[in-house]
């Protein structure tokens, strides 16, 4: 059996298994866990685009849809990107329909990299960039944004640059980010794309929580680095559509059309009746966001004043659903010891912060897409693990 695993691609050997994932599969274990770890919305999809995606299936809209996507979701995905980004793509040919953000990612990456090429990844971050680098024969090389404030800024960037020269690729961009919440000013993506600009480099700017920017508007880097910039967003969480599997990768045509040769030969189309639903969110629900920003806010506060209360530090997120907290000094700092004996001892669980990469050990990630009965007894069952579990009453 060994034998025939030697002659699988090495560089699966690489690869880890989602960590998050693998967490959450095994506390879910434990009976009456408090789970908040899962990075979806906990809203189910509206009804009218529930309809829509029924409808298609009774009108038999069942067979494969063009590759790059039906004309009219690319045409409503653009004026979507128009209203709220001022972004201008050209729907026949700037932008492809994807399975998620996920087959975004995967399909951009694999479209732009040769082996032994880097691509800067600024941490705590997403996992999912890595995995495609890898399999790619490339190697991601992290920015710890942590001394920052989770923040990255062109002086980073030039200090990579430096250090790394002419084999970096490409720089992912995730904001809103997953997993601190953290955005950017106009000003601040301004600035990036100006040092950006400056080198021969692609810039993945994964934009997919977009909709969930709590104070001012979100900004795409797109918009001042049109020419560099592949631009993902989707209905995944804007939507509260995970399921429906249907995202957005758009950039400049030339690119588009070479990458969608990656996305055919990869899944053909995606499933034609998530493409109507998808096109009843970007048209009819351009707005469906705004009802569950407003709720996710008011989670973002109650825990924000919770876990400040019982020593947790923490930037305050303004975007995504998650907050991205230090553990308090006296209790176990590795993130995933502390997070296997919270869920032991008062079952409740949150995600590890390693497994975000450099710069999120001695964190927790907490997902507050979650009701807000659920959050009470989270922050109640936290709490009540940190008046019992400090270092000195640890045996
Ligand atoms: C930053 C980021 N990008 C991409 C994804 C995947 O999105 P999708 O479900 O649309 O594939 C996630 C999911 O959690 C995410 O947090």
């Amino acid at each position: 059996m060994n034998k025939r695993k030697n002659l699988l691609n090495q560089q699966l050997s690489l690869l880890q298994s989602s960590s998050i994932l693998k967490f959450d599969a095994e506390v879910s274990l434990i009976p009456g866990m408090t789970k908040l770890t899962l990075g979806e919305p906990d809203f189910n999809t509206p009804e009218h685009i529930k309809l829509a995606g029924m409808n298609a299936i009774e009108e038999n809209h069942t067979h494969y849809a063009p590759t790059a996507g039906e004309l009219p979701l690319r045409q409503a995905a653009a004026i979507f990107l128009k209203e709220k980004y001022d972004l201008d793509y050209k729907p026949d040919s700037e932008i492809l329909v994807t399975a998620g953000a996920t087959e975004a990612i995967y399909v951009a990456l694999f479209g732009l990299l040769n082996p032994g090429e880097k691509v800067l990844i600024p941490t705590p971050i997403y996992p999912g960039y890595i995995p495609v680098t890898i399999l790619s024969r490339c190697t991601p090389i992290f920015i710890d944004t942590s001394s920052n404030h989770f923040v990255l800024s062109p002086e980073m960037i030039q200090e990579a640059i430096l250090e790394h020269g002419e084999s970096i690729k490409a720089i992912v961009l995730n904001y809103p980010n997953n997993p601190t919440g953290v955005t950017y000013t106009r000003d601040e993506v301004v600035n990036l794309a100006n040092e950006l600009k400056k080198h021969d480099l692609f810039v993945l700017s994964d934009e997919i929580y977009s909709e969930l920017t709590y104070s001012g508007s979100h900004v795409s880097i797109a918009k001042y680095l049109p020419e560099q910039t592949l631009l993902i967003n989707g209905v995944s969480k804007s939507h509260a559509m995970t399921g429906w599997r249907i995202g957005l990768l758009c950039g400049p045509a030339e690119i588009i059309q070479e990458i969608n040769k990656v996305h055919q030969f990869l899944i053909t189309s995606t499933a034609t009746m998530s493409q109507k639903a998808a096109l009843a969110a970007f048209t009819d629900g351009i707005n469906d966001a705004q009802l569950m920003k407003n709720e996710y806010l008011k989670r973002r506060d109650y825990v924000y004043e919770r876990i400040q209360k019982i020593g947790f530090t923490c930037p305050k997120p303004n975007g995504a659903f998650y907050l991205f907290a230090k553990i308090p000094e006296g209790y176990i700092q590795d993130s995933m010891s502390f997070c296997v004996d919270l869920a032991q001892k008062n079952k409740v669980a949150l995600i590890p912060g390693d497994s975000f990469g450099p710069g999120g050990e001695g964190y927790v990630r907490i997902s507050y897409a979650a009701s807000m009965k659920t959050l009470i007894t989270a922050m109640e069952k936290l709490t009540n693990y940190i008046e019992n579990n400090k270092k000195t009453d640890i045996v």
